[in-house]
């Protein structure tokens, strides 16, 4: 059944095989007009630049779980240390019986090690990608049968539309991994102020971030041996071949990563390997030598101005949590 493509619906659907309520905000190309139209014109500008959000296809999703288990990509892992060393300290400061909203949940791992504990009435799974939530929140279901679970799949950086999946109870908004830093930090603070707004009494923001450190270990984690990190930077000209109809040649282009310490960023880049013509919709842009696509940020914050980017957002109580490297840090803002 086809649905018009401008117009944003909700479709709820309860599958037979568990009890899961799916709230889908994305319109039936999974993919708004303007959105389309913001795509495209990243492709023909100068440099060409593809959005991050466009990495987690099927491929790209299992791509990302595989990065997170990767020797030099310590994010994940010190992250998930952080969350079991001071589980105590943080539910006693989040609080429980309330309800938990995953922001960019994925395979939901990281809520996993926090459920049980914060015994929330309500689990509520966002994320970009269906493909990624679908699978895992039929696996929590008979793992937290008393728990409310659901989903919502949305672009929540373009609206913060959670489709009425919260009430005005208690609220915990979890957003780990230090997602927020492929923000530029002025849209970052809006996404926080956003976020901010929803939070009445006894709500907050639970949030990961990555701290700045030592080029040579930036560099290591968007350079793996194995070429995890590559691969998963070229599958995006495939997702972008399907959503734009172009035909890019991924293995025209070769995967760039590095930290650029003045902008205390990472970045990803796709460098045309020759001079190549590629086709985008019924145009042809042309792609010179060691042309770039930059297709990620990936900010890097010292403790001290991620704290001062939560108060510009308007939390005032602030708690951290590190690992003992002070390799990412854990916030609890309200
Ligand atoms: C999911 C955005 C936090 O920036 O480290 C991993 C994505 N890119 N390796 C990150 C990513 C390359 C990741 N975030």
């Amino acid at each position: 059944m086809s649905k018009p493509a401008t117009a944003l619906h909700t479709v709820t659907e309860r599958s037979a095989r568990d009890n899961v309520r799916l709230i889908d905000r994305r319109n039936s190309r999974g993919d708004s007009d303007d959105e389309h139209a913001a795509l495209v014109d990243g492709l023909f500008a100068s440099p060409a630049v593809i959005s991050p959000k466009y990495f987690y296809d099927d491929i790209g999703c299992t791509l990302f779980e595989a990065i997170c288990s990767l020797p030099e990509y310590y994010p994940t892992r010190t992250e998930r240390a952080i969350l079991t060393t001071h589980r105590d300290a943080i539910v006693q400061a989040v609080g429980t019986g309330g309800q938990f909203v995953d922001l960019g949940a994925g395979d939901c791992a990281k809520a996993a090690l926090l459920l049980p504990a914060l015994h929330a009435r309500r689990y509520v799974a966002v994320d970009i990608a269906a493909a990624a939530i679908e699978p895992a929140l039929s696996r929590l279901t008979p793992v937290f049968p008393q728990v409310e679970l659901m989903g919502v799949v949305t672009d929540f950086s373009r609206r913060f539309d959670l489709g009425g999946a919260i009430d005005s109870g208690p609220v915990t908004f979890f957003y780990p991994g230090s997602s927020i830093g492929n923000f530029a930090p002025e849209e970052a603070r809006n996404l926080l102020r956003r976020v901010r707004d929803l939070c009445g009494p006894e709500s907050g923001l639970l949030i990961g971030v990555d701290t700045k450190k030592e080029k040579a270990r930036l560099d290591a984690a968007y350079n793996d041996a194995l070429g995890v990190t590559a691969a998963f930077n070229l599958n995006v000209l495939h997702h972008v071949n399907t959503l734009a109809d172009c035909d890019f040649t991924p293995a025209g282009f070769a995967h760039v990563a590095f930290y650029e310490p003045i902008k205390g960023r990472v970045e990803m880049h796709l460098e045309s390997r020759y001079l190549q013509r590629v086709r985008i919709g019924k145009r042809e842009r042309v792609f010179v030598q060691g042309e770039r696509i930059h297709t990620e940020n990936s900010y890097k914050f010292s403790p001290g101005e991620f704290a001062n980017l939560l108060r510009s957002a308007g939390f005032t109580e602030l708690r951290v949590w590190q690992d003992d490297a002070g390799d990412f840090a854990v916030f609890y803002a309200s």
